[in-house]
């Protein structure tokens, strides 16, 4: 997406350990109009997967993922994270590890608000490792519900995620690609 890819060159900066800082319109302070158009570029790339809900997580993906549901005019669903282990059955939960963040935390979704009829479409901002992700899909397959689809504003291209991903048979469509980060400078695939 240009208009992405833009907005990163203009307003991104590029951080120590290959993290790019988004705060002015995605992490942060988030930009609305443009949010929207993120949603509506995901609407387009899903539109024939009969997506019946969205999922993500807390916080940084609720953004997108709102407005790609108001696109779709489907409801958005985002996993809770929690880091003491709560024992509740009324729920499904998933370990993820933030290689980035190095940091457990455990993700949890009500059954009241995923089942078997469910197609989902995970979003989130980001994808490094994958292991969010990888925790959606998991919580989704505890529901029995159908999870193809994953729609991702910000790939790092050079970190695990994309593989772990697709060799799922996933389609994932990364809204802007990063190939490096390298000397404080973004370069796209
Ligand atoms: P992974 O899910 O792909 O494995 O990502 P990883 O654990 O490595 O990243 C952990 C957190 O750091 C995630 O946010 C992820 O979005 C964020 N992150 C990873 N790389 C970057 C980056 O280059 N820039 C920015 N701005 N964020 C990055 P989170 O812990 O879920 O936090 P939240 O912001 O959603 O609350
Ligand atoms: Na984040
Ligand atoms: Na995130």
């Amino acid at each position: 997406m240009k208009a992405l890819e833009e907005k990163i060159n203009n307003e991104g900066r590029v951080l120590s350990g290959d993290i790019l800082k988004v705060d002015n319109f995605l992490n942060h302070q988030i930009d609305p109009i443009f949010m929207n158009e993120i949603g509506k570029e995901f609407a387009k790339l899903f539109k024939n997967e009969n997506i019946t809900k969205i999922l993500t997580v807390e916080s940084s993906g609720i953004a997108p993922a709102v407005l790609t549901g108001l696109q779709m005019n489907v409801p958005v669903v985002f996993a809770r994270k929690h880091k003491s282990l709560t024992l509740n059955d009324n729920i499904y939960s998933s370990d993820v590890y933030s290689y980035t963040k190095q940091t457990n935390n455990k993700i949890s979704i009500n059954k009241r608000y995923i089942d078997e009829n469910d197609n989902v479409l995970i979003i989130d901002d980001f994808l490094a490792n994958g292991q969010a992700v990888l925790g959606l899909l998991d919580i989704a397959n505890q529901a029995g519900a159908n999870a193809k689809n994953v729609g991702i504003v910000i790939e790092k291209s050079f970190q695990k995620g994309h593989e772990l991903i697709t060799q799922k048979g996933i389609k994932l469509e990364s809204l802007a690609r990063i190939a490096s980060l390298n000397d404080g400078k973004v370069t796209f695939e």
